[in-house]
């Protein structure tokens, strides 16, 4: 092939490198498992990113000569082709599967058909005008007023097959109550819902499906029929345009931006908008309750806690969404994850893959429906194309999931092997069956099962709520005053993994208080967590109740592992100082310290030695570099002779007291030396009267938005629909730190260090504002 040749092959999607004589010597670049790849193999059907596994740990980006498509596996790679929509045009991404036959596209044709691009799939800068004039019926705030309708549609379905011990969710229910839902958030007259419906699947079948040449005519008719009714219920809903519906606000929206808000627009939305909100959540619930059903632990856990159901299914969306993989393509010569891509080249981006990313998801493969950054993953993609439909989806399937714990808590997977419909990107099983007995259904034992509390919450999920449940296994004394917990999973469970300087909250039986206690055993045993409690008369009532009405084989509930006093475990040096029950989280960090060989020394100073837990096994364990200092023998510690250069850090952690004299004292130490375990924020409330008002730009969605003087940055993103995570929303925790781009920040979190605030590049969402009148954040 000449190169002028090979270049043209390149842009039309084939083999793009060189087979000249001097490339032959080395071999066609294209590894075996490259060739290999097939995205309609039962393999990849079956499980996407168990398919690509081999690619995203040896060979991320990689050219498949069956498809004639580079494909993407990386979590960093994929999230940065999201980004640029400049550099990877979304305009294939709904290319037809079968391109259809010069006789359906007559078919087609002879009712006007004349499907334009959507939000989907349209390119800048038609693109963000529209997005920003249609977003605000999708907002949490917006998408409120449809919960009732959707836990109404749900009792029905539910209601239909409750008795007969035995069903397919996908045929009985999944297929058809998320249709029913998108008609009614469009607006759809109930009279018209009927042939909507059926249209709409001949409209699926049309764009991802495989019909058969003999098919294509008949599935033509039916695409061309719902083109045209979906005109006419377009024009019967100008007739009403005050009506709740999506479309009847596009209309509005029609008069005031003619020219951004079309008619032919309006009316390839409204067909777009039915497919796109039904199936990908029809899937997506089957998918979710098949992986629920397969971990019974799970199952169980989101029945007995149904504030666990937010997070569950963004779990469920992580590990096993309905939407495996994007297509993209390169408008123009480029690199993604340092491999050269050339303009005109196709790309499926692989989400499911960057869902199972070891490098952003730790244990990617395992299913937990505690993780704390499972909404991070990719399922809805990210930026300016991110699915505006994705908190309409989120309370559906938390509403059906809602339903299935508390009316079916006893439904099982029945014998099935389950089957896909091909395609590179939508998936989730043709049927899902499962089956209980009736004769234990909840409702036969109590008539009316009230809703659960918790269970929905519109938006992204806040890791703040999730709780677990431990056994109290051991109460034991360690010093005057001071209770020591050791706490284990139920049925002996390993519980996560932490690092030294996490914490967790203790809910406080039904005081109502929760109260966070440092970790203090050792790291590497996962079957229990070990926590200290000192009896605080001055205080509210936790660590009294604690003390008083905690016994062996209580069942208690807690939330964590956090952690915002980590260690650096690259760190030279370490100075630990330690006050009263400060020590907890300094004797693990300096247990550490000593496991890594780092040159450390810890201070532990108490009232008298009856008082300070720990001390026989600390002196054990540290030798020489524990120094006490205890009041009552006069060995008071002074800060001024702590030795502190640019390779040491001082952990700190004890009363107020301590930490004042000691921050006084760190003045003179290298900046960043010293850094303290917080417990509580430094941050008042808001304050609108002596706040300003500014503008957050987002860079990767396009959007600005307005911060008021009395709202956080957190609030006005998600309220645009932008997803950040969040955990104490008190500026303690980092969850909802972002990237910032161009513009100062007032800092007020306790998160970030001296030096990291001076350099403007990163802020907590939560809590910290713009010292001027704008910020770009990268979002
Ligand atoms: Fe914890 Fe913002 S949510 S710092």
């Amino acid at each position: 092939m000449s190169e002028a040749t090979e270049t043209t092959a390149a842009r039309a999607g084939g083999c793009p490198f060189p087979h000249g004589a001097a490339a032959a010597a080395g071999g066609c670049p294209v590894s075996a498992n490259a060739a290999a790849f097939d995205p309609f193999s039962d393999g990849y059907q079956q499980d996407p990113p168990e398919y690509v596994r081999w690619a995203r740990e040896q060979e991320p980006v990689f050219y498949s000569p069956q498809l004639g498509y580079w494909v993407v596996t990386r979590y960093d790679d994929i999230k940065a082709i999201f980004r640029d929509n400049l550099t990877f045009s979304p305009s294939i991404a709904l290319e037809k599967i079968t391109p259809t036959g010069p006789e359906a596209n007559a078919v087609l044709a002879s009712y006007g058909y004349a499907m334009n691009r959507t939000l989907v799939n349209e390119d800048e800068p038609a693109h963000m005008p529209r997005r920003r004039v249609l977003m605000e019926p999708f907002t949490p705030e917006h998408l409120k007023h449809h919960e009732p309708m959707v836990r109404r549609l749900t009792r029905e379905y539910v209601d239909r097959f409750i008795d007969t011990g035995r069903a397919d969710l996908v045929d009985q229910m999944l297929w058809e109550v998320p249709l029913t839902v998108a008609l009614h958030f469009l607006g759809v007259p109930e009279e018209d819902m009927d042939l909507m419906r059926q249209y709409s699947i001949a409209h699926t079948v049309n764009t991802w499906g495989r019909p058969r040449p003999e098919e294509q005519v008949a599935v033509a008719h039916a695409v061309g029929n719902f083109w045209q009714f979906a005109g006419k219920v377009l024009e019967k809903m100008r007739q009403n345009p005050d009506g709740p519906g999506w479309m009847q606000y596009g209309i509005r929206k029609q008069k005031e931006y003619p020219e951004i808000v079309t008619d032919s627009y309006l009316h390839s939305m409204m067909m777009a908008g039915i497919v796109a909100a039904h199936e990908t959540t029809a899937n997506a619930t089957a998918n979710a309750m098949k992986l629920l059903l397969q971990h019974p632990h799970a199952w169980r856990e989101l029945c007995e806690d149904p504030s666990l159901i937010p997070n569950a299914v963004e779990e469920c969306l992580r590990h096993n969404g309905s939407v495996a993989a994007w297509r993209r393509l390169a408008t123009k010569d480029t690199q993604v994850g340092g491999i050269d891509i050339p303009a005109g080249a196709k790309l499926l981006i692989v989400t499911s893959s960057a869902n199972h990313d070891e490098r952003h998801f730790a244990d990617a493969d395992c299913f937990d429906i505690r993780r704390e950054n499972s909404s991070d993953h990719v399922t809805f993609g990210y930026g300016s194309h991110q699915c505006m439909g994705k908190n309409l989806a989120r309370m559906e399937m938390q509403i059906f999931l809602e339903a299935f714990t508390r009316r079916l808590p006893h439904m099982r997977l029945a014998e099935q092997s389950f089957s896909y419909v091909p395609n590179t990107s939508f998936r989730g099983p043709e049927h899902l069956w499962v089956e209980w007995d009736p004769a234990q259904n909840p409702e036969r034992r109590q008539a009316t099962l009230p809703e659960r509390q918790g269970a929905v919450r519109i938006g992204e999920p806040s890791t703040h709520a999730l709780a677990r449940p431990v056994i109290v296994e051991r109460v034991s004394t360690a010093a005057n005053g001071i209770v020591r917990l050791r706490l284990v999973a139920p049925e002996g469970a390993s519980l996560p993994r932490w690092a030294p300087g996490a914490h967790i909250d203790v809910e406080c039986g039904d005081t109502g208080l929760s109260r966070q206690y440092s970790l203090c055993g050792d790291p590497a045993d996962t079957l229990a967590f070990e926590i200290a409690v000192l009896r605080e008369t001055e205080s509210r009532g936790g660590s009294e109740w604690i003390h008083d009405a905690v016994r062996e084989g209580m069942r208690l509930r807690i939330r964590g592992p956090r952690n915002h006093f980590r260690l650096d475990e690259e760190g030279r040096r370490a100075i630990f100082v330690a006050g009263g029950i400060g020590i907890t989280p300094v004797s693990a960090m300096a247990r550490r310290a000593k496991e890594l060989g780092i040159d450390y020394a810890l201070h532990y100073s108490g009232r008298s030695r009856a008082t300070m837990a720990f001390i026989d096994e600390l002196a054990q364990l540290h030798g020489e570099r524990l120094h006490l200092h205890v009041s009552d023998e006069g060995t008071r510690h002074d800060f001024g002779t702590l030795v502190v250069d640019a390779h040491t850090r001082v952990y700190a952690c004890g009363p107020a007291r301590l930490l004042d004299a000691l921050t006084a004292c760190s003045e003179a130490w290298p900046d960043d030396a010293l850094r303290v375990e917080h417990f509580a924020a430094s941050a008042s409330q808001l304050d609108p009267a002596n706040e300003h008002a500014f503008e957050v730009e987002l860079k990767d969605s396009g959007l600005v938005l307005n911060v008021a003087a009395g709202q956080s940055v957190l609030d006005a993103l998600r309220r645009a629909n932008i997803d950040v995570q969040s955990d104490c929303e008190e500026g303690l925790c980092g969850s909802c730190e972002v990237r910032v781009l161009a513009g100062e920040i007032d800092h007020r979190d306790v998160v970030l260090t001296r030096a990291e605030r001076e350099t403007h590049t990163r802020m907590m969402t939560c809590c910290s504002r713009a010292k001027g009148r704008r910020v770009i954040l990268e979002l």
